[in-house]
């Protein structure tokens, strides 16, 4: 069994003890393998010893994830312009489950984000319906029309259809299990002024 199978079977038992998670999407019933081409980013070596603290309930995806990285096909989205040099040094995700990741579903789009330390993830906003569920370290999120909010390993934040919304990551590594759902599925996020 791949390393990537484990992460995905690691995810869905985190995603099924969850009412949180399941109570936004169930677990998609139509993810199919693909064939992918391992790709790393700047984090991708250091993931395996960077401090990533969980709780009991993320700690195994954080696990099997160190495990995974360097099979994983990572992506960064942003350019240097977009969001600058510092930032695309610590960051980067990799899409699990939807229509372009590690396995196929129409249906949801589950990503595993890793921010670094002190980053502002500027104001940017998609067409999918989000939720973040926090698996290691905290992150303070501000969305246009709601009240900011720290989030912890185990907790989460949703945001709306294209509703604007800003990630500050505190003095530890930030790492997010994010659902998208709806409208939007295969689109980009981008930047935006709220
Ligand atoms: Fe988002």
């Amino acid at each position: 069994m791949s390393e990537a199978i484990r992460l995905l079977h690691a995810v869905q038992r985190l995603h099924l003890v969850s009412s949180e998670l399941t109570g936004y999407a169930p677990w998609p019933d139509d993810v199919q393998a693909r064939k992918i081409r391992p790709t790393p980013c700047s984090i991708t070596r250091s993931l395996g010893s960077l401090p990533l603290r969980g709780s009991r309930i993320t700690a195994p995806v954080i696990k099997a994830l160190r495990r995974a990285a360097p099979e994983l096909e990572w992506r960064q989205t942003y350019s240097k312009e977009d969001v600058g040099a510092r930032f695309l040094d610590t960051y980067g995700y990799i899409e699990l489950f939807g229509p372009t990741g590690h396995f196929r579903s129409a249906k949801l789009r589950g990503y595993i984000g890793y921010w670094g330390p002190d980053l502002t993830y500027d104001w940017h906003a998609h067409e999918a319906e989000e939720l973040y569920f926090t698996l290691a370290g905290c992150a303070v999120f501000s969305a246009k029309g709601a009240t900011n909010v720290m989030v912890r390993p185990g907790e989460a934040r949703a945001h709306e259809s294209d509703q604007p919304h800003l990630m500050i990551t505190l003095d530890q590594p930030y790492l997010a299990y994010v659902l998208w759902r709806g409208n939007g599925l295969e689109g980009l996020p981008r930047m935006v002024t709220p």
